[in-house]
C-alpha cells in the first residue's frame, strides 16, 4: 500500500511538472517559432483548401487574411525569409490565382502588398501536386528490408559521417506530421565525452550504450502545439520520424538502438544544459548508432506476438 500511494505521488509530482513545462514552453519567448508555426499551419490549411474538388466560392478568405497578417508581423520583425516564410508567401500567391478564391478588394490588396514586395521569391512552388499509384513495389526485398532491421548494442570504431547522418535525416524527412507542422530536430553528438555526460544523465550506460559512435537527440518543438487537445502530438510526430530515421540508418548499414529518454525534473534540466536543447522543445528518444562490428554480435530475439486486431469489433486473428 505504502509502495502504491508514493506511486502516486511521484506521478502527481511528475504531472505537475509536465504542466509546468508545457505552460513555460508556450511563453513569448519562443515568439518568433510559435508565429513561424502559426504561418505553417495556415498555409497548410490553405494548400488543404486547394485540394478540394468541390469548393465554395470565396473558400478561404477568413484564413488568407489571418496569414497575410501573421506574414507581415514576421516580416517586420525578421530582416532574414526562412524557407517557411518563403513557402508561405507562395502558398498567399497561388491562393489569389484559385479561380473560387475569394475576390474580396481589401483582401487582394492585402495579398498584392506582400507578393509585390517578395516577388524575388514568388516561384513556380506549387501548393498541390497530382497524386499517383505507386508503381509495383518488390515485396519480399521490402519485407526483408524491415525484418532486417534489429537493436544492436555493439558498434564498431568506424565514424558515422555526417554525410551519413544527412542521408538518415533525409529519409526521415517523408514522415508524414500533423498539419504539416515538422516539429521534429535532431542533434546528434559523436565527442566521447560529451556521449559520456548523456548517459550519466540518462541513468548510464547500461553495458553498451558508450560503444556507440554517436548519439542521436531527436526532439519535438512543443510549442507547435498549442497546448490542450494537441499536448502529447508532439510525441507521436516525433516517434513516427524516429522511426523513419533509424530506417534511414539500416538503409546505409549502420546499426542503432533506441534508448528511452529518462525524464525526471532535473535530469531534464541537466539534459538541455549538456546537449544545449531550448526549453519548447521536448526531448522524445535517444538512438545510439554506429557502424556493425566484424565480430559476431547477439541482439536479443525480442519475439513478436500476434497483435490483437479487430475489425468492425470482430477479433480476426
Ligand atoms: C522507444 C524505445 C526505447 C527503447 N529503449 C531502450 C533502452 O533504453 N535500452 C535498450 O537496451 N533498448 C531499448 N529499446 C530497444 C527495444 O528493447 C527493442 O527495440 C525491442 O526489444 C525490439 O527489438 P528489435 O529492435 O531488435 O526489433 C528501445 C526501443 C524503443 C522503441
Amino acid at each position: 500500500m505504502v509502495v502504491r500511494i508514493r506511486k502516486y505521488l511521484l506521478n502527481l509530482w511528475l504531472f505537475i511538472n509536465d504542466y509546468i513545462y508545457l505552460i513555460r514552453s508556450l511563453s513569448n519567448h519562443y515568439n518568433k517559432s510559435n508565429l513561424e508555426r502559426q504561418i505553417l499551419l495556415l498555409s497548410h490549411a490553405l494548400e488543404k483548401g486547394m485540394t478540394f474538388k468541390e469548393k465554395k466560392t470565396g473558400w478561404g478568405k477568413e484564413k488568407c487574411m489571418t496569414l497575410c497578417n501573421y506574414t507581415e508581423q514576421y516580416l517586420t520583425n525578421n530582416a532574414i525569409l526562412s524557407d517557411v516564410l518563403i513557402y508561405s508567401i507562395n502558398i498567399i500567391n497561388n491562393y489569389k490565382n484559385d479561380p473560387k478564391a475569394s475576390k474580396d478588394s481589401v483582401l487582394l490588396s492585402r495579398i498584392s502588398g506582400i507578393t509585390n514586395k517578395y516577388k524575388n521569391v514568388i516561384c513556380c512552388t506549387p501548393s498541390v501536386k497530382i497524386v499517383e499509384k505507386p508503381h509495383l513495389f518488390e515485396n519480399e526485398a521490402i519485407l526483408d528490408f524491415f525484418n532486417s532491421r534489429y537493436s544492436v548494442r555493439n558498434f564498431s570504431d568506424k565514424e558515422v559521417t555526417n554525410e551519413e547522418i544527412q542521408q538518415a535525416v533525409s529519409f526521415a524527412k517523408c514522415t508524414p506530421t500533423a498539419c504539416n507542422r515538422q516539429s521534429s530536430r535532431v542533434y546528434v553528438f559523436k565527442n566521447k565525452e560529451t556521449i559520456n555526460k548523456i548517459l550519466d544523465n540518462q541513468l548510464g550506460n547500461q553495458g553498451w550504450c558508450d560503444k556507440a559512435g554517436a548519439i542521436v537527440v531527436l526532439t519535438g518543438v512543443q510549442s507547435y502545439f498549442s497546448g490542450g487537445y494537441e499536448r502529447n502530438q508532439v510525441f507521436i510526430d516525433g516517434g513516427l520520424f524516429a522511426m523513419n530515421l533509424v530506417y534511414g540508418f539500416h538503409l546505409q548499414h549502420i546499426a542503432t538502438c533506441f534508448k528511452m529518454y529518462v525524464r525526471s525534473p532535473k535530469l531534464d534540466e541537466n539534459f538541455r544544459n549538456i546537449c544545449g536543447i531550448p526549453g519548447n522543445e521536448q526531448p522524445i528518444v535517444l538512438i545510439l548508432c554506429g557502424h556493425y562490428c566484424e565480430e559476431v554480435t547477439l541482439s536479443t530475439a525480442s519475439k513478436r506476438f500476434n497483435t490483437p486486431l479487430q475489425v468492425d469489433g470482430e477479433s480476426i486473428m
